[in-house]
């Protein structure tokens, strides 16, 4: 299914990418595999675990740049970066990763959930305080 997904995505080879939810970076991966010397795959999650993780999969990768970020903030990120990119696709991967699932640390810490087994339900990150819906982080950027 992610390969499928990607097939549709890249419309040229040498094309930039934005992954807007690169998560665990299974389809950053296969898109990264797609490309040929001139195409760039811009990675971004909210979750800084997952970026971290991205990181040290992907080190010495230069067709990578990874940003910690929500999308929604993405405008403002590049502008505030002098990054400009313009996309040939942009996938975004709604939904949580099995580890953010699994992880009652951060369950408890933003819903305030005192069961010890309860499942998260709704994705998160883990700087997020979702009891001040206002608050959004801006996000910062790091490069490999
Ligand atoms: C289903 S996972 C993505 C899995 C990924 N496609 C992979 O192959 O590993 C969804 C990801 O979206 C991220 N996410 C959710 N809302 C986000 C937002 N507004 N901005 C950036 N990332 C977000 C979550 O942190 C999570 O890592």
């Amino acid at each position: 299914m992610p390969e499928e997904v990607v097939e549709r995505l890249i419309v040229s080879p040498s094309g930039t990418y934005l992954d807007a939810t690169c998560g665990f970076g299974g389809h950053t991966e296969i898109i990264l595999k797609q490309l040929n010397s001139d195409g760039k795959v811009v990675a971004m999650d909210q979750d800084q675990d997952a970026i971290n993780f991205v990181k040290d999969k992907f080190i010495n990768q230069s067709k990578l740049k990874i940003i910690k970020g929500r999308f929604g903030n993405l405008k403002e990120i590049l502008e505030s970066n002098d990054l400009n990119f313009k996309f040939s696709g942009i996938l975004a991967d709604l939904g949580m990763s099995s580890f953010q699932i699994g992880d009652h640390r951060r369950c408890q810490k933003a819903f305030k959930i005192k069961t010890e087994t309860a499942p998260c339900h709704k994705n998160i990150s883990s700087n997020q305080n979702l009891h001040q819906p206002g608050n959004r982080s801006v996000g910062d950027i790091s490069e490999l």
